[in-house]
């Protein structure tokens, strides 16, 4: 049974999509105090264009990077930096994915799943790449559940945990809000987001390289020309 709220359906489905949305709306997502989280991150993008003084840079890692950023904090609450091994295996897991979904794989996986499972090839690799995802959100779940039970809930997993801990959730043999869940709908926002954002902005960066008049009106303060807006779920 897929869980999480990119490829479950029915019921749970909705419960993760209606829970995710209210958590996301709690958390400032659609609201000024989440413009200036994403204009806090992108000033910093900024600064590390500037720092490269006109030349050539491949911008792929450090976009990727600026976006998982700002869903990371949602999520989990800190921030990564380019170093972190974390964010690097992050980045790799999905390349990974990314690459078996535009692949002759992908429509074998979803037609003979069981007879996939016994065989080589990219989908195996796929999976591994789910499976680091999933490890990396349950590892940050683990430490959420650790924390004092006093405190304020801050980020999106701890509004999921008070959420599981009430009765209603408890007591419902039917309700899919349970840990298995958390960490799949953490893993399909972030995916989700990530690819999506970073590879607009890469678009963006590209036509911006090689129109210069419309950097030119952009740095004049015409923002009709280079207005990105996020609109999430
Ligand atoms: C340029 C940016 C984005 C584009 C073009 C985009 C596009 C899409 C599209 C076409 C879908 C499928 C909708 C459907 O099946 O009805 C989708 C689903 C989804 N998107 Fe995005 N998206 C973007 C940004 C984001 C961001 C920033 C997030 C989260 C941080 C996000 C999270 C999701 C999730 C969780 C789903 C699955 C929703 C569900 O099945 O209920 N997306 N997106």
């Amino acid at each position: 049974m897929p869980s999480g709220v990119g490829f479950s359906n029915g019921h749970a489905w909705k419960q993760q999509r209606r829970l995710a949305q209210v958590t996301l709306a709690k958390l400032g997502v659609g609201k000024r105090i989440m413009e200036d989280k994403i204009e806090d991150e992108a000033q910093q993008l900024v600064e590390i264009f500037a720092s490269k003084k006109g030349k050539p840079f491949d911008p792929t890692l450090i976009i990727t990077n600026s976006v998982s950023n700002v869903t990371h904090a949602l999520m989990f609450g800190h921030r990564w930096s380019l170093e972190d091994l974390h964010f690097n295996k992050l980045v790799k897991a999905i390349e990974y994915t990314m690459h078996f979904g535009v692949s002759i794989f992908y429509v074998l996986y979803e037609l003979f799943p069981s007879l996939m499972e016994r065989l080589p090839g990219l989908h195996k690799k796929a999976l591994e790449a789910t499976e680091i995802l999933l490890s990396l959100s349950k590892e940050e779940i683990q430490k959420h559940k650790e924390q004092e039970p006093t405190l304020e809930p801050r980020v999106f997993i701890d509004y999921y945990l008070l959420e599981m801990g009430k009765d209603k959730n408890k007591n419902d043999p039917t309700s899919a809000v349970d840990e298995e869940n958390l960490a799949h709908t953490i893993h399909d926002i972030f995916f989700a987001g990530l690819e999506s954002t970073s590879t607009v902005l890469k678009w963006g960066v590209l036509i911006l390289a090689n129109r210069p008049d419309v950097q030119d009106k952009n740095h004049q303060g015409d923002r009709r020309c280079f207005g990105f807006r996020f609109y999430l779920l």
